[in-house]
């Protein structure tokens, strides 16, 4: 879908900024203009002075500004460097350190000297704190401040560790973490409990006083505190709105962080813009919701008070628009989701043949297949249809220790009872134990107890799938490599990740392929599941049989897509519904509290509930039949 974007939106946005179609095209020009800076000041024989920040945001700039480094010759050696924040307490050798993570990713590998790197210290005596944030000040005084500061942005609006609340003036100093900030970090200390609950932080003051501010932020999670930071007023409860006091600060998002904004979200209320279908189905849902009015009873002096009035222009009253954009949100709706035998299918999302279908439904974690699209795998199975679903990852991080405990108890126990020879059992369980016991809270796993946890993730995966109908061997587990680290910190998509993902898909040789398009995933887990799929069928997208495979994407346990992008809407009768939370209540290992919860306090059967209904409910309220609950998938077309 192209959008002209024209320049009216800076009636709207009080900020500079820059939209990249991806993370990683914005990282490099992050990147870039910090090189660029370095390089001007070496060659004035100047120092150059950096802000750094932490956090999954920033970590691809390192990455170029390391390739820099190695492939360019871009010298550190007069950069003085100081981060934006630390933990407190935090050990540097934690595994949640900044220091160490600075280290990691950027430190090791550059040539910026030691006793130029800044870093707020997590290992302070409480009374030693004022002075070391005083100094740190000074430090950067001396230097002749900062020259570019980098920044990511919490879900609060904090910057640094600047919290809601933080002032204008704000120095470096002790801060007490937001419970939004602590339970961001959950998964990174596995477990809300781990996190500390305090941060020693630049001020907002400091910040503001670098000549250059670069704020940063990638992903729809981040979607809606951009816009409050670009477009809402300056106000303490949202610290980042204070960047538009300065003169030269810039917000560089992708477009998923973009999507909230007016100029992308509702752009006929910025200015005139260049109509396609897609964007009239777009602004017309958002004006009948907005409005209150079902679709049907819209009027063209709705459309005209609403920047919509071109659209009349263009292509007629509002009753053939209303009409128009009706009977394509009518044709979604489909209680066939692998299409509907001997009948015309010309309006309906899927093909009616070949029938039954051979489909494949990617989970990325043993449980998304379920939780985001359990009702259609019913029908599916229910339908006839030869339906295989392969779990793309073990899901082993996000069991608790004392299940893990409690299986291997039950296999030595159950041993014992039945005289099983046991001497390897013990030897196993003891192992297991003893490091369980031993664990300190966020540390990783020893691999066998990985492997124990991936069990109980398989078991209530089969169990769940066997519920719905599937026999074992249309179960396919991929356990794919990239995820096997143990951390929240994932290896990169790597050749054999895709080889796996492409094998099965070439054994099943779907019509039909489901996936996770979802990428809010707070761990990245999905993205990467999604690109490997994506990564696959592009390599074996010139197959024959490939012309008769469609993909369709499901949303995670996130969010839901918009309404006036759903291509199919799969109604759930009350008992489907019900059977749809009895596949969810398998996975008991993720059932009364998750390990990596988010913000969100309801479990993941509850979430899916209210997004299921939810959907109905817009269905209804844009004038359509209601439903008890409704199920959205989108078409990615290949
Ligand atoms: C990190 C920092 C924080 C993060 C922010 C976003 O040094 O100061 O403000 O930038 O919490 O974190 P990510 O990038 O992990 O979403």
């Amino acid at each position: 879908m192209e959008r002209i974007i024209n320049t009216n939106h800076k009636e709207f946005e009080k900020l500079p900024v820059q939209i990249f179609k991806q993370a990683s095209e914005a990282s490099l020009s992050v990147a870039n203009i910090i090189s660029d800076e370095i390089i001007k000041n070496n060659a004035l024989g100047k120092h150059t002075v950096l802000g750094l920040a932490t956090g999954a945001t920033p970590t691809n700039v390192y990455d170029v500004l390391v390739d820099k480094h190695k492939n360019d010759g871009l010298d550190f050696s007069n950069v003085y460097c100081f981060n934006l924040d630390e933990y407190y307490p935090m050990q540097p050798t934690s595994l949640q350190s900044y220091v160490r993570y600075m280290d990691e990713y950027f430190f090791n590998h550059v040539n910026v000297p030691k006793e130029h790197i800044f870093i707020p210290d997590g290992t302070l005596d409480r009374s030693e704190i004022i002075e070391f944030c005083n100094s740190y000040e000074n430090k950067i005084e001396e230097l002749g401040g900062l020259d570019i500061q980098i920044l990511g942005i919490g879900r609060t609006g904090h910057i640094g560790f600047n919290e809601p609340g933080s002032s204008l003036s704000s120095k470096t100093r002790l801060i007490a973490l937001d419970s939004v900030t602590m339970l961001d970090a959950a998964s990174s200390f596995f477990g809300v409990e781990n996190v500390p609950k305090q941060a020693i932080t630049m001020g907002v003051g400091t910040i503001l006083n670098a000549k250059k501010l670069l704020l940063m932020a990638w992903g729809e999670g981040k979607a809606d505190i951009i816009k409050e930071t670009v477009e809402g007023s300056i106000t303490h409860q949202v610290p980042a709105t204070y960047l538009q006091k300065h003169e030269n600060a810039q917000v560089i998002v992708d477009k998923a962080a973009a999507a909230k904004l007016t100029r992308i979200k509702t752009p006929w209320l910025v200015g005139p813009i260049s109509w396609t279908d897609a964007l009239i189905k777009k602004a017309v849902v958002w004006l009948s919701l907005e409005l209150g009015k079902s679709i049907l009873k819209l009027t063209d002096q709705d459309y005209s008070e609403h920047g919509m009035n071109d659209i009349l222009i263009d292509f007629g009253l509002a009753y053939s628009i209303n009409i128009k954009v009706f009977n394509e949100i009518q044709n979604t709706i489909t209680g066939w989701p692998g299409g509907k035998p001997n009948t015309n299918d010309e309006r309906r999302p899927e093909r009616k043949a070949p029938f039954p279908k051979r489909v494949l439904i990617f989970s990325p974690h043993p449980d998304d297949d379920v939780i985001s699209m359990g009702g259609t795998f019913i029908r599916l199975v229910d339908q006839g249809h030869e339906v295989h679903v392969a779990y793309q990852t073990s899901g082993n991080i996000a069991v608790f220790d004392d299940d893990a405990l409690r299986f291997a108890d039950f296999v030595s126990e159950f041993n014992s009872l039945f005289s099983i020879k046991s001497e390897e059992t013990k030897r196993v369980y003891d192992q297991a134990s003893n490091f369980l016991i031993q664990k300190e809270a966020s540390e990783p796993d020893s691999d066998l107890v990985k492997e124990i946890k991936g069990l109980i993730r398989r078991s209530e995966a089969k169990a769940a799938s066997r519920y719905i109908g599937l026999p074992d061997e249309q179960i396919h587990f991929l356990d794919l490599p990239f995820y096997e680290t143990g951390k929240i910190r994932k290896k990169p998509l790597g050749e054999e990740d895709v080889r796996i993902v492409e094998d099965i898909i070439k054994e099943i040789q779907p019509h039909q392929i489901y996936a996770a398009g979802d990428l809010s995933d707070p761990h990245g887990t999905h993205r990467v599941c999604l690109n490997s799929i994506l990564k696959a069928i592009d390599n074996i997208k010139d197959l024959k049989w490939m012309d008769d495979c469609w993909l369709w994407l499901y949303r995670g346990a996130w969010q839901e897509w918009d309404i006036g992008d759903i291509e199919m809407a799969v109604p759930l009768s009350p008992e489907e519904k019900d059977k749809k939370r009895s596949a969810i209540f398998k996975h008991q290992s993720q059932k009364d509290r998750p390990l990596f919860p988010g913000t969100d306090k309801r479990e993941f059967w509850q979430r899916v509930e209210d997004r299921n209904k939810q959907t109905a409910t817009l269905y209804d309220e844009l004038g359509l039949a209601e439903y008890e609950a409704i199920e959205a998938f989108v078409r990615y077309k290949f």
